[in-house]
């Protein structure tokens, strides 16, 4: 190579890729493709309960029927009408009165995070979040040049009397919530705080996105109305959802509720981001819906990932050291532990790889100070008995 060759400048990548952190989780993943590794890091719905047989069965029916080659074709940005109709009267039965027309599918709940972000952040907005809370999110805040608030949380989600102190303060665009089961602490936020969150944020004339992906995976109590469902949340709420827990993940399908003063913004960010979601991907899984039994499928998927949670559960007690902390989530995927003393589970995560055990280290998951000594778990991928094995790996790696 010729020294001018050398010496050529290398382009630069945009500023406000700077402040951004890539994703231990997806490093994570990369490091983790050893078979015999049982991991827990990783948020995956169990494959083995993938409904393949209807799932192909829907791509056969939209691949040959007499429409196969629209399902071929460009399509609106909204969305497929008859996909929007599906998920618009499932969200009407469970008590969010919605009908096609709010609606915009989306590539996966997160592509919702992104339209969220173009439509509603200008660089320097300030998004309030709770701390600690869903990691792509915090990166797809950044991307926008956003500045991330973190608000204090308990365990019952954000405390709505520092939300209202940190609105007065911030003067913020959103308020970014995962409400139900969330991610990383499978912690869901109780119906009275709900409907102070909501009125909090229409008070102060602040769009409020509700990230509620684990909704259908509840194990035990009774469902907590979602806030875009609440009184007063019309005009400022944006709901977001996701095939990804209760179909496949590998679709790459979600949508997104909003109030229709916002929701031509968000199909114009739909637009210019990709055009529309895959069309055959779309008609496949409203094809999925009208032949597969979903309710049933997901009381399926709810009763092996509730023997799953109740195994990391039980499980929890000898495997982690005295004085551990944890949640016990009422649904979702995550179990949240903090460990006692001043470790950094960062340190330990070498250790738990040489035991071909794997967590997230929690400090990623903070927007504000990280508390070092939490760590997530995952429960779904592995059945009771790779389970159990799994946990005992933990504790031989924490001893
Ligand atoms: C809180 C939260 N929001 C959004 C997503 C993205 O999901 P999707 O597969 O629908 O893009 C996830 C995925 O784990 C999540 O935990």
């Amino acid at each position: 190579m010729s020294s001018a060759l050398l010496s050529t400048p290398v382009p630069a990548v945009a500023e406000r890729l700077a402040g951004v952190a890539g994703s231990p989780v997806r490093e994570l993943l990369a490091l983790l493709d050893r078979p015999e590794v049982i991991s827990f890091a990783g948020g995956l719905p169990a494959p083995e309960l993938f409904d393949l047989d209807g799932v192909r069965a829907a791509y056969d029916r939209v691949l040959w029927g007499p429409h196969a080659r629209r399902a071929l074709q460009y399509a609106p940005s909204e969305g497929d009408r008859e996909l929007r109709a599906r998920v618009a009267a499932r969200l009407t039965a469970r008590g969010l009165l919605t009908s096609g027309g709010d609606l915009l599918v989306t590539s996966g709940s997160q592509q919702g995070l992104s339209l969220v972000a173009t439509a509603l952040l200008d660089p320097g907005a300030t998004v309030l979040v709770e701390d600690p809370t869903y990691l792509a999110a915090l990166q797809c805040f950044q991307l926008a040049g956003a500045r991330v608030v973190p608000v204090p949380t308990d365990e019952h989600g954000m405390d709505p009397d520092a939300l209202a102190d940190a609105l007065r303060r911030e003067r913020p665009a959103l308020v970014y919530l995962v409400p139900t089961f969330a991610n990383p602490t499978g912690r869901t936020m109780p119906s009275h705080r709900r409907a102070e969150v909501v009125e909090l944020t229409a008070r102060h004339g602040v769009w409020l996105v509700e990230d509620d992906p684990y909704a259908d995976l509840r194990y035990r109590g009774a469902p907590v109305p979602a806030l875009a469902a609440h009184p007063g949340a019309d005009d400022h709420v944006v709901y977001l959802g996701s095939f990804s827990k209760v179909a496949a993940p590998g679709l790459r399908l979600g949508w997104l509720r909003a109030p229709s003063s916002l929701l031509p913004a968000l199909t114009l960010a739909k637009q210019a981001a990709d055009l529309h979601t895959s069309t055959v991907d779309q008609a496949a899984a409203a094809a999925w819906f009208a032949a597969a039994d979903v309710e049933s499928h997901v009381l399926r998927l709810c009763s092996a990932y509730r023997e799953r949670r109740d195994a990391m559960v039980e499980a929890l007690p000898a495997a982690l050291p005295a004085g551990s902390t944890w949640t016990e989530p009422d649904g979702g995927m995550f179990v949240w532990v903090r460990l006692p003393g001043d470790v950094d589970t960062a340190e330990l995560l070498p250790a738990a790889l040489r035991h071909d055990v794997a967590f997230v280290p929690g400090a990623a998951f903070f927007a504000g100070r990280p508390d070092r000594a939490t760590l997530r778990l995952s429960f779904t991928a592995y059945g009771p008995a790779r389970l159990a094995e799994g946990m005992a790996r933990l504790a031989a790696a924490l001893s």
